[in-house]
């Protein structure tokens, strides 16, 4: 069963994905060459604290960091560590925070500087794509619609969805019912409804759509080494348009 939430539940889920949001913004606003992924993820668990709620990744299965931070090849789940960003790098930047009892979640993928026209235009289709999706995020509508216009968004640039990973119902908890892959037939599954919290997660590879995990039982690696991007929003469905739960200010560029 897909859980429905109640107007004082969504409440709640408005203030845990205003505050991820926050966080998320602040975050990215530290990406530049030089720092370490350790120092971004130090400072997210400031942030966090800062508003009021607690890491949803920290301990997850054992997942040891605050956030996930992922460069280049890596798609999701990357740990941080001592690795430097540089410039030409992209970094994914994925957060949760749990406050008044939800959860909020959220991704965005940001340039260290300027990077490859090639990856340039990763970052603007993966963004597009996950616009189109939101887009679909609607009363009547079926979950099928959401995912399948991701990877025809994709595609149509000649980027892959990876398919190993998906988005995901989100609330309470951070992985609820139903699961949201970014590929699907549409006009299938099941119908969306208000009250239905999704997190819509596309990860875009510029090359094969193979992943594979590393050694740590984390970080997920492009099987070809080329670059992915990930951008996720926790979306409420309404009776009419989607409300993103996560959006902030585009992050402020220094
Ligand atoms: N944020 C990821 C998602 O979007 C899940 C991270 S789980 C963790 O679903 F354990 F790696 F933190
Ligand atoms: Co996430
Ligand atoms: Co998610």
């Amino acid at each position: 069963m897909i859980p429905i939430k109640t107007a004082k539940e969504i409440d709640k889920m408005r203030i845990a994905g205003r505050a991820t949001g926050e966080v998320l913004g602040r975050v990215a606003a530290l990406v530049q060459p030089g720092v370490t992924t350790k120092e971004l993820d130090e400072a997210a668990a400031q942030f966090i604290a800062e508003t009021g709620g607690r890491s949803a990744f920290l301990g997850y299965h054992g997942y040891p960091g605050n956030i996930c931070i992922s460069v280049n090849e890596e798609v999701v789940h990357g740990i941080a560590g001592g690795r430097k960003v540089q410039y030409g790098d992209i970094v994914k930047l994925d957060v949760g925070v749990i406050k008044s009892g939800f959860v909020g979640d959220t991704a965005t993928t940001v340039p260290a500087g300027l990077v490859d026209p090639a990856v340039q235009k990763l970052l603007e289709i993966s963004e597009e794509s996950l616009r189109v999706a939101i887009s679909h995020a609607l009363a009547g509508g079926r979950l099928g619609d959401i995912c399948a216009s991701v990877e025809e968004t994709v595609a149509a640039h000649g980027f892959t969805v990876v398919r190993e990973f998906v988005g995901h119902g989100v609330g309470r908890k951070l992985h609820e019912e139903p699961q949201v892959p970014n590929y699907g037939k549409p006009r299938t599954g099941p119908r969306l409804k208000p009250g239905m919290t999704l997190a819509i997660e596309p990860m875009v590879n510029l090359g094969v759509c193979d992943v594979r995990i590393l050694e740590d039982g984390w970080t997920v690696v492009t099987a070809d080494g080329k670059p992915s991007a990930h951008f996720e929003h926790t979306v409420l469905i309404t009776e009419g348009e989607p409300e993103i739960l996560t959006w902030r200010e585009k992050t402020q560029l220094k």
